[in-house]
């Protein structure tokens, strides 16, 4: 069976209602980014962040899959599919992709201050006080700008064994999650969905690109492959 390995970004839910980042001038529901996903945005002003993302998690209960995520699925009955995604909403697992890797972390999950492999399933809000089981306060289990991805090693052992490479609505603009695509074998197929693409057809060998939405562009996806 082929594998083949689906790298997603914010477009990917942006037909589930979820704003993007870029194609709101780097502002993230009316927020600067670095303010609420960084470190020191968090050292800054704690309540603002929890606050923030309080509101994102909430916001999950409100949307649902889109016919991207359901494409994307549908591909496990025919390959080896593993989905790398930018995204810290569940949309992918909701479809029933049964193997989703997060590189910058889930919303429905918290971790601790003090002891990082402290992690915990989280449903609702997250405030001062919340602590962990050694005591600290508890976090988002989001990778903030300036902190490692500890999934990166094995995303890239995935993009290394893929056989064909799907990159769905990212604007390729985040490292190292924008480098993946460097680690695929020599003339592996690469299919993009973009809108508003960052690559051009000459960019790689073997490269197609549909410019168009999430929904639209899997549909053609599944025609190609199916
Ligand atoms: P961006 O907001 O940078 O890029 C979104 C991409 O989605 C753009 O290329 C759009 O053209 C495209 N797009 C918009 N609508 C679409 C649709 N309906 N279907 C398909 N594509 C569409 O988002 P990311 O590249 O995911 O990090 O951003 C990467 C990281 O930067 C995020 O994971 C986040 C952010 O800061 C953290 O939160 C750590």
């Amino acid at each position: 069976m082929k594998n083949i390995v689906v790298l997603t970004g914010a477009g990917m839910s942006a037909e589930s209602g979820i704003a993007t980042f870029r194609d709101a001038n780097g502002l993230w529901e009316g927020h600067d980014v670095m303010e609420v996903a960084s470190p020191k945005g968090f050292y800054n002003n704690p309540e603002l962040v929890l606050d923030f993302y309080n509101q994102r998690r909430a916001q999950l209960k409100s949307v649902s899959p889109n016919k991207g995520h359901f494409n994307l699925q549908k591909l496990e009955e025919y390959f080896n599919m593993t989905i790398i995604t930018q995204n810290v909403d569940d949309l992918h697992e909701r479809a029933g992709s049964s193997s989703v890797l997060h590189l910058h972390g889930e919303l429905r999950k918290v971790r601790s201050t003090k002891n990082e492999i402290l992690v915990y399933n989280w449903e609702e809000d997250l405030v001062l006080g919340d602590l962990c089981e050694e005591n600290a306060q508890l976090r988002p289990h989001i990778v903030w700008f300036g902190e490692e991805v500890p999934m990166i090693d094995k995303a890239i052992s995935l993009v290394e064994k893929a056989d064909v490479l799907v990159v769905i609505g990212t604007s390729m603009q985040v490292y190292p999650a924008a480098g993946l695509v460097n680690y695929i074998k020599p003339k592996t197929p690469i299919y993009v969905i973009d809108p508003n693409p960052m690559v051009g057809e000459t960019d790689f060998d073997n490269l197609t690109i549909f410019k168009t939405g999430a929904g639209e562009g899997t549909e053609k996806l599944l025609d190609c492959f199916l």
